[in-house]
Order: C-alpha cells, then structure tokens, then sequence
C-alpha cells in the first residue's frame, strides 16, 4: 500500500503551476473524438483518471495520440464514426468518465459495457440513467450502480429535464446524449454546476442556450475540430490555496495558470468570508475558460456558517476547506452538502475520521459538518486513512503544515487519478511530504 509521510514543515513559498484541468481534459477528449477533422489538445491532464478516457476512446476507434506529455492529437471520427468497442470500457476511479460516456453510448448504433475500480462500482448511476431512459435509450445499471449496459440502436429525442441535484456529470451526460437526439434538449438545473461542456461544446460549434439554470442543447449536424487550451486545475489549485493560507511566508505563494471559472471558484468566496487575503492577478482568456495567477497570504482565518447556494461551485474543495476550518478561530458550519457522501469515498465520513485521529474537535452532521478551529494552535499528528480518495489524502498533507507530529496518510495512490506528481510539487514549495 502507498503511503504518505507529511512532516511539519517550516513557513512555504515560492511559485508553482498545476497540472491541467481534470473536468476539460475528459471533456476535451470526447468531443475531440467525435468531431470532424483533427483537434490537437494543450495543457492535457495526463492522469489515471483522464488516461481511462483516452483508452475509452481508442477502444471505440478514435486515433490519439499524445504527442508530449500534455499535448494530445485527436483525429476526429465524426458524430457517427464511433465502433463498438472490443471489450469492456473500465473507468477506472473515473466519475465524470463513466456518467458522461454512458450519455454517448446511450446514443451509439452497438452496445456497450462500463465498469470501474472498487470506488466506482458504487457510486451512484441511476441519476443518469434516468433521463437518458426518458430521451429513449436502453440503459441498465445493477442496483443503481455499475456495471452500465447499453444496447445501442435506439433513436433518442429531446427532452426537457428538471435535474433533482445540482450535477454538471448528469447534466453533461444528458446533453452529450441530446447530441444525437431529435429536437433540442433542454436541462434545468436546482443550483449552478459547472459549465464546461456548454463552453467547450460551443467552441466546437454547437448551439447551446443558456437562461439562468438552463441549458438548451440544439442538436448539431456535426461538430469542428479545433485547438483547444486546457487552464490549471482550480480543484488541485485548492490544495495550495490552503497551504498557503495556513502556511505561507512574508512573500506568500504564487500559483500560476489557475482556471478560475465561475461556477468552480465557490472556495474563494468562501475563504474569503473567513478572512483570507488571495490576489488575483493578470485574469486572462485560456480558450473558452477565465484564468488567472493567485497570490496567496498567510492569513488568520475565522470560523464561518458556509452558505448552502456556495457548496455545488465549491463541491470538490470540502476536504481541503475542513483543513482550512480546522486551522481556523471559531466555528464552521457546512450544510447542504449530502453530496459529498458519494464521491470517491464519504468525504465527510472520511474527514471526520482524519480529524478523530488529529484531536481536531468536529460533529459529522448527516449533510456536513460542524468544525471547532484550534485557531493558531497546532493539532497532533498519527495515522489516518484515506480511504483510497485522491482529495482526502492531499488535504491531510496539506494539515500537515500546522500539526505538532508527522501525519501519514494511508492508500494514497490514487492521488494520481487527478494529480500525478503532487508530492513532488509540494516539495518545491517546502511541504515536507513524501511516499514510503
Ligand atoms: C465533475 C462534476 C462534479 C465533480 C467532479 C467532476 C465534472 O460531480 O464533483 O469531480 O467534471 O462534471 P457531480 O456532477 O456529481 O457533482
């Protein structure tokens, strides 16, 4: 088993840049795929996670190739030139790979199984496969969960979907499939999610309506290839928001190339109620996505009651936001976040587990958390788990800047489904973490 070390380190700076976008990486393969002519994708995030994408699409005839190591060359089949594929698709840890390539599927001329690892196999598919039903596919799930099945052949029309979570994966899913659907398909949202596939899907020139919470797909005749940019991960961004926050230097840390769309940025809001002092400097376009540098100061956070219209554009930063909570003064309150319960682990189970270990003091409540800050005092160390979760494990790293004793962190390789080579970028920044 892969564990880290993390080590109470001294105050940390300097300058870094995160890997690419893991959301727009999936998405940016699959489109790609299924358009006409070639697409060469940059700032590609080469990790299990979109690797399993990439494999996804070869198996179903697409040529890629990568031609650096986050430069990809996708040379376009068409909307109808996918084959069946020779085996079973494996997703691996992948959520959005699974849920966004069932709507694909679900529109496809032949059938089609997917699977994933021990996490995926219980997440979560009935969400999907619900309104792709409606839309008039065949899909199965077992129990609501995967394995998927697909039998192709069936014509799909429009529909007009009211979205019961607030879930970009189910929302994408449905409009990849309205791809291919008769009439426009049209998805209401309860809350914001993230809009990656309505920009990326208009910039391979797709009518996409947006109205508020809706999005409105108009089916395509066919999709253009293109050069697509892919910004840094705003969620792998989060770790070091955080460890900048709690630990940074007089000069701060400067972390460049953060993809700061607006409904993934929900943590900066947030830390910035707790009193948190981040500058966003030269905010500029990466190809249809908002960037910008970050210059983040060791603040003094306070404890806050997080607003519940601010957990879906901040849902994957939870676990490092209880690490900013539990560095904070006062109290902090999550609610509304039942979400959290079927990512890749219980990430709130998860937490509250690490913080038992730590003495940081919490009540789990059935949708989040109640978190008592230690304010500027150090919490303990030990042995925790990460329950094979890449956000838990980095998160708790990231504690270990204000822990008395060395933290590690069990079950940690799947820290490179979403950033591979994490610790070794820790370091340069002087996070003493490493795998033993
Ligand atoms: C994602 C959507 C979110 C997020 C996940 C990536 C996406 O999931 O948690 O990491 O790329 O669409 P939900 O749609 O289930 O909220």
């Amino acid at each position: 088993m892969r564990i880290f070390e993390a080590h109470p380190s001294r105050a940390i700076g300097g300058s870094i840049a995160v890997p690419g976008d893991k959301s727009i990486s999936h998405r940016a393969l699959m489109f790609a795929g299924i358009a006409d002519g070639r697409s060469e994708v940059q700032g590609f995030l080469a990790s299990e996670d979109c690797l399993a994408s990439m494999r996804a699409m070869q198996m179903l005839g697409v040529s890629i190739e990568r031609v650096e190591p986050t430069r990809v060359i996708v040379e376009g089949v068409g909307m109808r030139g996918l084959r069946r594929a020779p085996e079973v698709l494996d997703m691996g840890n992948a959520g959005t790979a699974i849920r966004l390539f069932t709507g694909l599927l679900s529109a496809q001329s032949f059938d089609s199984t997917l699977v994933g690892d021990e996490s995926l196999m219980k997440r979560p598919m009935e969400r999907v496969a619900k309104p792709l039903r409606e839309m008039g596919a065949d899909v199965r799930t077992r129990g609501g969960t995967p394995p998927v099945e697909i039998t192709g052949g069936h014509a799909l029309r429009g529909i007009d979907y009211q979205l019961p979570v607030a879930s970009a994966q189910v929302k994408s899913a449905i409009l990849i499939a309205g791809l291919y659907a008769e009439g426009p398909t049209q998805v209401n949202s309860p809350a914001v999610s993230r809009d990656h596939s309505e920009r990326m899907l208009r910039s391979f020139g797709v009518r996409v309506d947006v109205d508020g919470l809706s999005a409105r797909l108009h089916p395509p005749t066919m999709l253009h290839g293109q050069r697509l940019q892919v910004p840094g991960d705003f969620s792998s961004a989060a770790f070091f928001i955080v460890a900048g926050l709690i630990g940074a230097g007089a000069q701060g840390l400067l972390i460049e190339n953060v993809g700061l769309n607006p409904s993934r940025t929900g943590l900066l809001d947030i830390l910035r109620r707790m009193g948190a002092e981040i500058d966003i400097l030269r905010p500029r376009q990466s190809g249809s996505e908002p960037v910008a540098d970050l210059r983040v100061h060791r603040s003094d956070l306070v404890g806050v009651t997080v607003p519940r219209e601010l957990v879906p554009l901040a849902i994957d930063e939870f676990p490092v936001l209880f690490v900013a909570a539990a560095c904070a003064r006062g109290e902090t309150w999550v609610t509304g976040a039942e979400e959290l319960r079927v990512k890749e682990s219980d990430r709130i189970a998860a937490m509250a587990a690490g913080f038992a270990t730590l003495g940081v003091k919490h009540e789990v409540l059935p949708d989040g958390m109640r978190l008592f800050g230690i304010g500027g005092e150090p919490f303990g160390g030990g042995e925790i788990d990460s329950f094979g979760d890449h956000r838990i494990a980095m998160s708790f790293a990231v504690a270990s800047l204000r822990a008395r004793a060395p933290i590690r962190i069990r079950d940690v390789a799947n820290v490179a489904t979403s950033f591979p080579g994490f610790g070794e970028l820790a370091r340069t920044i002087g996070i003493d973490v490493r795998e033993i």
